[in-house]
């Protein structure tokens, strides 16, 4: 299991020789065993919510938003990124990726966030969420969080996918939300913590 667990964290390492070929090998993967996934109502997947007195929504984003994504990752003071290469070339990839279920928050038309579920073999699903510089400290990634496992438990749940997460140490906030929502530690790797749900 703990092997398991260790290639669970290099999905979160960019650096890793395998990262790129367990992602390319996701996708083929997804295309012949999962067609259903691409159901309309998963394409055209929206949320609306209300958070103190202010209405957003969760929308299903793809390629078309890769620009408005990449200024909002430029614009973050953060040293903690999601788990890709955050250029607009790779961007654009992730965006089109047939096994990832990449999310946008918005406010209004403004895109203020960005949630990605990436699904792969053996039913592992790895979610990672950025929220924008403004909008942090309201609450939108817990939501996010929330309206996310209920999707992967409901929605998908013909899969049976379990939840993982890879968290770099450093990051107190995402490891104290991860455990607030119902993920456990299974893993010390190093640099991260593995969590599953
Ligand atoms: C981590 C991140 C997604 C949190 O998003 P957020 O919408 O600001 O978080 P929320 O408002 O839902 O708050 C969640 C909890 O974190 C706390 N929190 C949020 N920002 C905080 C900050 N700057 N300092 C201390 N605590 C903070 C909140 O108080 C809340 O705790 P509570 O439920 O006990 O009140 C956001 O800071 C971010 O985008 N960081 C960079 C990317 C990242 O680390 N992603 C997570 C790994 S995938």
């Amino acid at each position: 299991m703990k092997k398991l667990y260790s290639l669970v964290a290099k999905l979160n390492d960019e650096n890793s020789p395998i990262f790129d070929l367990i992602v390319f090998m996701s996708e083929i993967y997804f295309r012949i065993f999962f067609r259903k996934f691409y159901k309309k109502e998963l394409v055209n997947f929206l949320r609306k919510f209300e958070l103190r007195g202010k209405t957003y929504e969760i929308r299903k984003i793809d390629e078309r938003f890769a620009l408005e994504l990449y200024r909002m990752l430029s614009n973050l003071r953060t040293e903690f990124m999601p788990p890709h290469r955050n250029d607009l070339a790779s961007l654009k990839r992730i965006l089109k990726n047939k096994s990832f279920f990449a999310t946008g928050i918005f406010d209004g038309e403004k895109l203020i966030g960005y949630g990605l579920g990436r699904f792969f073999p053996l039913r592992r699903a790895v979610p990672a969420v950025v929220i924008a510089e403004g909008y942090q400290g309201k609450g939108l990634y817990v939501l996010w969080s929330r309206i996310m496992f209920k999707v992967v438990k409901e929605d998908f749940r013909e899969y049976k996918f379990n939840m993982f997460s890879t968290v770099d140490k450093r990051n107190k906030i995402a490891i104290n939300n991860n455990l607030k929502t119902g993920f456990k530690i299974v893993l010390d790797a190093g640099d991260f913590l593995v969590f599953r749900a």
